[in-house]
């Protein structure tokens, strides 16, 4: 064996689990030259390829990704929906990663502990994602764990979402020259092209999984197959109770599986992704569902979107997603045997977001409070006792005033224990739809509503089997609740799901820790760690 490969898999096991696979990767990041609306634009490649590489893994396989960045500036990607358990340090979000620099590299070394489901990446700098960099990470079950359905025949995975024909850079400019939010975007897009979309082939009687994640920048979409019916069986990596849809609303950063079978006349039919609560662009894609040997089309039109005139349809197909309390997920054990709705809650934290000018420009908030990207990652300024970067606890826990109030900049860090059970209400008070993503965790969406949240709302809480998930829409001037069992210690970024917002400062993080320092808990900075800031040159 080479050296470099032994020290290689010496680094893997002291962090993993010796028996689970490894899988490795080589990834070159560049920009080169793509047309999905048709024109030539500069795209960000992955190993030449936009999207990039789909991974295809297992539970508890350990994935070794070699990112070498051959852009013109700092890059890192972000795993959405891997849990990176006691592993913060891989997450590669600007509060935990120093960005790699243009000609290097880094080797993200993580396992898929106890996971299953549809996730993507992508890149989570200086709206890199909005040229592409992103793609899919499935995770297939152990054979020893079944999933809750018989296995389908194959799958299919959609990367569905907006696009611009701007480039990052530009859109970028746009954002910091003040504009209050991006424009709308020009295309919708189905595996990185809108006007041929390749068929998903199959055979007639087979059933087949549909994984789909809302990879765009900001808008939702609603997902449909002319004349099929979908049947949900997983939502971020956990099966939900498995009710039979006409169509699906994802919203950005959401992904959803469902079951589709083929047992209708051997023809063509429509995949159509439509966008949601966007007047000012209405835009479809359409992919095509391709019975083995048909040679015709489904008559008929396009199947229509579901009402758009109010929010009510998309809350109640929201309430309808329910933990299957029966099913394992990626464990043996039953996902209700965890009794979430008997459990204490420590704290409460009521989050508003919010939009201002600060000095002309645009910035988004959480209380007040916009995140400015401090020069030392978070996790790195906790490790090695910098002072002056992280603002403890100073973010407020609940709204301080609404959105006419005055922001202030910051970079606050909440502090919590681990093993703390916390409820989190997310306020929206305008009158965009937002999204909130949660890494290194999922949690109970125990409840929506419209209009401001009281500690009343509580009684309407479903404390018995409200869907799991990671990323959780917030209905104009409404509210969306969580409960979290926050059993993983690390530096763990809150934020906008919603590109622009994240981008202009909605987010934060939440430090879950414990005084017991121990491997058990957490494991300690990689060596490889590239150190940045006021942490560089310190020792690993
Ligand atoms: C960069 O790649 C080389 C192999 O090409 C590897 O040995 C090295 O560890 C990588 N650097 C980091 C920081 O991961
Ligand atoms: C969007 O366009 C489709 C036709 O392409 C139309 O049927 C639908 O009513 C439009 N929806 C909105 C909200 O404008
Ligand atoms: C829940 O999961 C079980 C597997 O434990 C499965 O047999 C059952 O069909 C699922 N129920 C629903 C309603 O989806």
């Amino acid at each position: 064996m080479p050296p470099a490969l032994a020290l290689l898999l010496l680094l893997a096991v002291s962090l993993a689990g010796a028996d689970d696979p490894y899988r490795y990767f080589t990834w070159t990041v560049t920009y080169g030259p793509i047309a999905p609306l048709g024109t030539t634009q500069q795209g960000i490649l992955i190993n030449g390829q936009f999207p990039g590489p789909r991974i295809e893994c297992v539970t508890n396989d350990n994935l070794i990704v070699n990112v070498i960045n051959n852009l013109d500036e700092p890059f890192l990607l972000t795993w959405n929906g891997i849990k990176q358990r006691k592993n913060s340090w891989q997450d590669g979000v600007a509060g935990t990663n120093c960005p790699i620099p243009p000609g290097a590299n880094y080797t993200y070394k993580f396992q898929t502990k106890d996971q299953i489901g549809t996730f993507v990446y992508f890149p989570s700098l200086a709206l890199h994602r909005a040229a592409g960099g992103f793609g899919a990470l499935n995770v297939y079950q152990r054979p020893a764990i079944p999933v809750p359905y018989p296995p389908p025949t194959g799958d299919f995975t959609l990367l569905v979402g907006d696009w611009y024909k701007a480039g990052h850079k530009e859109l970028r400019r746009t954002l910091d020259a003040g504009a209050p939010s991006l424009p709308p975007p020009d295309g919708l897009l189905i595996n990185g092209v809108r006007s041929s979309p390749p068929a998903f082939v199959g055979d007639l009687g087979k059933t087949y999984l549909f994984r789909v994640s809302n990879v765009g920048l900001k808008v939702s979409v609603n997902v449909r197959i002319q004349g099929h019916e979908l049947r949900l069986v997983e939502v971020e990596g956990t099966h939900p109770v498995q009710n039979v849809y006409d169509s699906l609303d994802v919203h950005a950063g959401q992904s959803v599986a469902f079951l589709v079978t083929l047992d209708k006349a051997p023809l063509d039919y429509a995949v159509v992704v439509s966008t949601r609560f966007s007047p000012a662009a209405n835009l479809t894609a359409v992919g095509t569902l391709h019975y083995a040997g048909a040679t015709a089309r489904s008559p008929g039109p396009l199947p229509a979107g579901p009402p758009e005139g109010s929010f009510e349809w998309s809350m109640n197909q929201a309430r309808s997603f329910r933990w299957n309390l029966t099913a394992s997920a990626a464990r043996p054990n039953p996902q209700g045997s965890f009794h979430y709705g008997t459990i204490t809650t420590s704290r409460t934290m009521v989050l508003e977001s919010s939009s201002a000018a600060i000095a002309g420009r645009r910035r988004c908030a959480v209380n007040g409070v916009t995140f400015v990207v401090p020069d030392t990652p978070l996790k790195l300024a906790d490790n090695y006792n910098i002072a002056n970067v992280i603002e403890w606890d100073s973010l407020p826990l609940r709204p301080t005033g609404g959105g006419g109030a005055p922001l202030r900049a910051g970079t606050p860090v909440v502090r919590l224990n681990l093993h703390e059970f916390v409820e989190v209400v997310f306020q929206n008070t305008e009158n965009e739809l937002q999204s909130w993503h949660l890494d290194g965790y999922d949690f109970w969406v125990v409840g929506y509503g419209n209009g401001q949240w009281t500690e009343m709302q509580r009684q309407t809480y479903n404390l018995v089997d409200a869907q799991s998930r990671h990323t959780v829409q917030v209905y104009p001037n409404g509210w969306s609740a969580i409960l979290v069992s926050l059993d993983n210690q690390g530096m763990w970024n809150l934020r906008s799901a919603i590109w622009d917002r994240q981008y202009l400062g909605q987010q934060l993080y939440l430090r879950v820790w414990t005084p017991q320092q121990s491997f058990s808990n957490e494991y300690s900075i990689p060596t490889n760690a590239i150190l940045c800031g006021r942490a560089a040159g310190l020792p690993h």
